[in-house]
């Protein structure tokens, strides 16, 4: 089956939840936050999903998750350069994200640790750094433009 990765719709919102709800990520404000997903669909189901909640010139990348069966694919680094090209049309410079296991699988992609005091007003302000995620989460930084 081709995997084919596109913007997702609100009628994509249900699987979104689901898969992340499997792999134990944030959902209480996927509503609520103006979040940008991809999703990837392999035409029988969406098996891939990222996030980024725009705040030109930055952007909290989030809400990355990959189907159990096709972890190690290369999917999840596939998601990552399709958001960063998504981010940099919109005018993003720079992602943040905080993660609580994946922040080697990240650091190999070029995002680099960032204190928490040294993260843009907007994005210390969104929910996901306010509440959703723990203070023991690595928060990550990468320019991409
Ligand atoms: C993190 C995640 C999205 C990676 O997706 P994936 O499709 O397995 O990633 P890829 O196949 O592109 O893997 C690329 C590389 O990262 C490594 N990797 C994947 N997840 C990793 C992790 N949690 N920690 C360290 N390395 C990891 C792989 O071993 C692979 O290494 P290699 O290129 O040297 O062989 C997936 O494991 C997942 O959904 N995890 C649960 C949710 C999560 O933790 N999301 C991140 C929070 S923002």
């Amino acid at each position: 089956m081709t995997l084919h990765i596109r913007p997702a719709t609100e009628a994509d919102l249900p699987a979104i939840q689901a898969l992340l709800s499997s792999a134990s990520l944030p959902c209480a404000d996927l509503t609520s936050s103006r979040i940008d997903f991809l999703a990837a669909d392999n035409g029988a189901g969406i098996v891939g999903v990222i996030g980024v909640e725009p705040m030109q010139p930055a952007g909290l990348l989030r809400s990355l998750a990959v189907s159990p069966d096709l972890r190690g694919s290369g999917l999840g680094k596939q998601l990552v350069a399709a958001l960063e090209a998504h981010a940099a049309l919109q005018g993003i410079t720079g992602l943040t994200l905080l993660t609580e296991t994946a922040a080697p699988f990240f650091m190999q992609l070029g995002y680099a640790p960032l204190a928490r005091d040294h993260v843009v007003a907007a994005i210390a302000a969104t929910a996901e750094f306010r509440s959703l995620c723990p203070a023991s989460a690595t928060c990550l930084h990468k320019y991409i433009s």
